[in-house]
């Protein structure tokens, strides 16, 4: 998901660049804007967690995209050409360091697992 920082900075083009180039398809994309019921429920994991209402609050805060990408190994790849959850430990050519913003406006979200790939993705497919 392309989070509203990065939608602000008009990243959508060499964000869905960055995941072409390394080999994946994007199968379908939707834009749509989170209430803040459905952020709390899209990260509802994070719900005990010190930052949470900052992130919902950030991530209801504009529009997002969707992006529903395809290849082999895809959870374990896109992780890795996302980078670190915080930028300033992002290695270099992944897109939170060359995108985000910093700990929150991370530029993009990625499922960190099958199970949650099949949570997450009902909200946009
Ligand atoms: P994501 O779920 O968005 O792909 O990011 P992630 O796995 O790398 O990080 P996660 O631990 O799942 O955290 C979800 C999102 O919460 C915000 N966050 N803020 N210390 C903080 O202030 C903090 N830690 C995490 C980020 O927007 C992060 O992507
Ligand atoms: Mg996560």
């Amino acid at each position: 998901m392309i989070k509203p920082d990065a939608m602000r900075k008009n990243l959508i083009g060499e964000i869905l660049k960055r995941a072409e180039d390394a080999g994946f398809k994007i199968v379908d994309l939707k834009v749509g804007k989170f209430s803040l019921t459905q952020a709390r429920k899209f990260y509802q994991v994070h719900q005990e967690k010190s930052f949470f209402e900052k992130l919902v609050k950030f991530v209801s805060s504009g529009k997002v995209v969707g992006v529903l990408l395809t290849r082999r190994n895809a959870v374990k790849k896109l992780r890795k050409l996302v980078g670190a959850t915080d930028p300033k430990e992002a290695k270099r050519g992944t897109i939170r360091r060359d995108f985000a913003t910093n700990v929150t406006k991370n530029a993009v979200h990625a499922s960190d697992s099958a199970q949650s790939f099949r949570y997450e993705s009902k909200f946009f497919f």
